[in-house]
Formats: structure tokens, C-alpha cells, sequence
């Protein structure tokens, strides 16, 4: 961890003199742990962190318009992989956390975190309209002493360009009556490794007060806080970690595509290069990218960056490169069948994995779902495997079909096409029972009968 020891701020080392003042009390709050915290959104990012601070001894409302979720919080019952029921009803039982779906609804709040989805809209614009909801509604609940956190990734500017006027017009002022901050989020669903706890976060306030103080209520819940200069920059590292991702896979997948033109195995090459003990980081290419993140927040920047008229070239072709991906594996699959004199059309195509990353049952943005949709607008029948995703509906309304891996789903395919690797999947099986695999995913033949073929 190359995170310089001072940058790291404590809850007990914030330097307070100015006693009686708004800050003053919350700095005392945030260290008694009466502070009450309130988290707007509890999807995959603010349950989990509404666990997390009533796991630190805070009074926790969660606030999601969604009223199932809320009763749900409400039973202990967990709808997110990672958070575990455990966690949650303990924090039930200690009366540490309840769920409501109004703001105003919540009671007085010393901290607000604000994580809401950012998707992006049909023409492929920031949709930040959540965002701006919650800012609309907290301009009633504001008080002196509040302190606002962004959470959600969104583009930079928005906390300043956005937020903050939304903000104001409670008449309060900010970085003196009330505090804001941004601090994104790094939540990587099924990391055994990187956990909400050990993974460091960024903090980025308004104004040096609204830095401090959003720094120390995040400590309490992460062990390493990493204070910068302002919201924008810290909303711009969050851009350039997820567009670093998305435009090196895009250069993994055309790396995919030179080798097969070489008739070398790309993953024999990079699992190579990356014995480079420098110099070198190993990205994977693949069907295409998903979830919530890596196709998204690259998109937020480039909209920016279009209206300060600069064309952000590389994120651009990464992100072409990548939205290809899964016409390229179709056009594969077509290939393959036409190798042995099969169309497309008719043929029985079985999908092994549809959530977009290993050991979720994540779906959105996922290239599995959009490699479905082609194929059976193609007129293939196709059928999926996924132990983590119960069931899958199309955009014209029509259920795939799920199917358990056995040797007779594996015959009976005229083509097995692999889009996710989870954990739990019998490769082995796959290698022995089915006539001929199309792998995006880098799980390779070993041995086996299955005519193998990749990227
Ligand atoms: N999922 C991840 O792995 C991940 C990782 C890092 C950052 N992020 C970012 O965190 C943010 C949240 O992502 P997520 O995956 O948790 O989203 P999500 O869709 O799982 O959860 C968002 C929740 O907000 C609720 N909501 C929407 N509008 C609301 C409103 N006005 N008031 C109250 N609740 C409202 C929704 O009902 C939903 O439950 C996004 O900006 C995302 O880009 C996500």
C-alpha cells in the first residue's frame, strides 16, 4: 500500500478548535457515535455500507424508494451476495439500523450518504435525475451541522455543478452551517480479498471543513482515508479508475483479435507477459464488459468532455472496441457452426453464464444478455446455465430458458458458448459432453473431447 501514513485521517486526530460550532458538534457526534447516519439508496453500495456503520456503533436509517427493499431491511433479510444476513440482523437486533422510503421520513440526520444509481439513459447520456432527487428532497431536511456525502459515481462537476446549488437553497451555507463532500465508492461485489473495510477511500470535499469531516465519519468504517484536493478531483479519480479498466479490456479484446489472426492463444500470451514482474499489468479480454460500472462511468466522462468540446479519443475506441464484442462472438459462433455446415438459425446454442462477472447474479449491462438477445433474434435456440441468475427475460417479453449442466443439455447443443466463469461450474463436464464450445473466457481445453475454440 503506497498511501503515504499522514494522509490517513484518524476520527480521534481531527484538529477542532472552534467549540459550539456546527462542526464542532459534529465532530463530537461522529466521535461518540451518536451520530445519526443516514444512507440514501441501498443497493449493492449502501447496504453493505449502511451495515458497515451500524457495525461501528452508529444509529443507521436507510432511506430507498423501493418498498420492498425497505421491508426486507426491515425482516434481517439480505437481497445483496455480499452482505451477509448475519451482519444485518445483528444489526436489526441491536436496533442499529431500520429502513424507510421517504427522506423526510427519517428523522433528524447528522450525515447523509447519498448512493443512488447513476445509469445512463437511452441515448447513452448521464442520467443523474436520482441524484438530483434526493438533493430536491434534502433541502427540507437540512439543519447546521449536516454533512452531505456523494457516494454514487457520477461525472466531475457534479457535486460543485450540481448538488451544491441544489443544496443552498435551504439558505444555508456551505463548508459553514453545512458540510459536503464526495467519496466514491470501490464496493467490488464477490471480492473475498478487497472488502469495503480494507479497501482505501478517497474523499474529496467542497471546502477543507467539509474534507475533514467527511473524511472522519469514513474512517470509522475503512482503514485507510484518502483525503484530495476537492469533490471534482476526487470524482475524477473514480472516472479514471473505472475508464483505465474498460479502455485497457478494450485493448485485451483487439490484442484477442491480432492473435487468432496469428493463430497464437491470447491467454498463453498475456499469462506470459505477465510474468514481468514490472512494466506490465494483465487485463483479459472477453465477451464484452457489464455491470454498473466499467460500460458506464467511462460514458459520464466522455459526455464532460463533450461538452467542453474535447473528444476523449482513447475512451472513445476502448469503448467501441468493447460495445463490439458481443457482435464479434456471435459472428464466432456463426463461424464456428459453419465450419460443419450448421446455420445459426436452428442450431442449439447454450449459454454458460449470464451475469456479467464471476460468482454474481448481476445482470445489467451484462454482454451475456446482449449475446442472448442476438442470437435468438438470429432465430437460435437458445438455453443458459447460471447458478446465479434464476431467471432471464428479454427485451421482447420472452423468458430464456434455464437449464441445470448435465451431459445430456451439453449433447444435446450443437454449440456451448462460455460468457462468464464462475466458480462452481463443472468444466471437466463441459470438456467431456459437449460437441463444440466457443470459450470467451480464457477456461481453455486442457484435455477433453469438445471441439475447443476461442476468441
Ligand atoms: N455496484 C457496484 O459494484 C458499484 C461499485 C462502485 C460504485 N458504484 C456506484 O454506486 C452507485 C449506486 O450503485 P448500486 O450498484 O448500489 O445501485 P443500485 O441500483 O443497486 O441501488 C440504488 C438504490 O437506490 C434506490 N433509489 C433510487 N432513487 C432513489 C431516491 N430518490 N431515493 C431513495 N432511494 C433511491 C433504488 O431503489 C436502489 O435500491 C452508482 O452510482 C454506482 O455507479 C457501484
Amino acid at each position: 500500500m503506497t498511501v503515504p501514513a499522514q494522509r490517513h485521517v484518524a476520527a480521534s486526530s481531527a484538529p477542532v478548535t472552534d467549540e459550539g460550532s456546527a462542526r464542532h458538534r459534529l465532530v463530537d457526534r461522529i466521535r461518540e457515535r451518536t451520530a445519526r447516519i443516514g444512507i440514501v439508496g441501498l443497493g449493492y453500495v449502501g447496504l453493505p455500507t449502511a451495515v458497515a456503520y451500524a457495525d461501528a456503533g452508529f444509529t443507521v436509517v436507510g432511506v430507498d424508494t423501493d418498498a420492498e427493499r425497505c421491508a426486507a431491511v426491515g425482516r434481517g433479510d439480505s437481497y445483496i451476495e455480499d452482505v451477509d444476513r448475519g451482519d444485518l440482523r445483528r444489526a436489526r437486533e441491536k436496533d442499529r439500523l431500520t429502513a424507510v422510503t421517504a427522506l423526510r421520513d427519517a428523522g433528524d440526520l447528522d450525515v447523509v450518504d447519498i448512493c443512488v444509481h447513476t445509469p445512463l439513459s437511452d441515448t447513452r447520456e448521464p442520467d443523474i435525475s436520482a441524484i438530483e432527487a434526493v438533493g430536491e428532497a434534502l433541502v427540507a431536511c437540512q439543519r447546521p451541522g449536516q454533512l452531505v456525502v456523494l457516494t454514487s459515481t457520477s461525472y466531475p462537476g457534479t457535486t460543485e455543478e450540481v448538488l451544491r446549488p441544489i443544496l443552498e437553497r435551504s439558505g444555508l451555507v456551505i463548508g459553514e452551517d453545512v458540510f459536503l463532500a464526495f467519496a466514491p465508492e470501490r464496493i467490488d461485489p464477490a471480492n473475498q480479498r478487497f472488502t469495503l473495510r480494507n479497501t482505501p477511500k478517497v474523499v474529496g470535499g467542497v471546502d477543507p471543513v467539509s474534507t475533514e469531516l467527511a473524511c472522519m465519519v469514513m474512517s470509522t468504517i475503512v482503514d485507510i482515508v484518502v483525503p484530495v484536493s476537492d469533490a471534482t478531483t476526487a470524482e475524477m479519480v473514480k472516472v479514471l479508475e473505472n475508464t483505465f479498466r474498460m479502455v485497457n479490456i478494450g485493448f485485451a479484446n483487439e490484442v484477442a483479435m491480432i492473435c487468432r489472426r496469428l493463430g497464437v492463444d491470447v491467454w498463453e500470451v498475456i499469462e506470459s507477459a505477465a510474468t514481468k514482474p514490472y512494466g506490465f499489468m494483465p487485463f483479459y479480454p472477453g465477451p464484452g464488459v457489464g455491470g454498473h460500472c466499467i460500460p458506464v462511468d467511462p460514458s459520464y466522462l466522455q459526455w464532460k468532455m463533450r461538452n467542453l468540446e474535447y473528444r476523449t479519443r482513447f475512451i472513445d475506441l476502448g469503448d467501441d472496441v468493447n460495445r463490439s464484442m458481443p457482435g464479434y462472438v456471435v459472428q464466432r459462433a456463426t463461424d464456428v457452426l459453419n465450419d460443419v455446415s450448421r446455420s445459426l438459425r436452428g442450431s442449439h446454442i447454450l449459454l454458460v453464464g449470464i451475469a456479467y462477472k464471476p460468482n454474481v447474479g448481476d445482470i445489467r449491462e451484462s454482454p451475456g444478455v446482449e449475446i442472448a438477445e442476438i442470437l435468438v433474434k438470429r432465430g437460435a435456440a437458445v438455453r443458459y446455465v447460471d447458478p446465479h441468475v434464476e431467471s432471464l427475460t428479454l427485451h421482447d417479453g420472452a423468458a430464456l430458458s434455464r437449464v441445470d449442466l448435465s451431459p445430456s443439455v451439453l449433447s444435446e447443443s450443437d454449440l456451448v458458448v462460455i460468457t462468464t466463469r464462475h466458480d462452481g461450474i463443472d468444466w471437466d463436464l463441459i470438456r467431456e459432453s459437449a460437441t463444440r464450445v466457443l470459450d470467451t473466457r480464457g477456461v481453455r481445453a486442457a484435455r477433453g473431447r469438445a471441439d475447443w475454440h476461442t476468441l
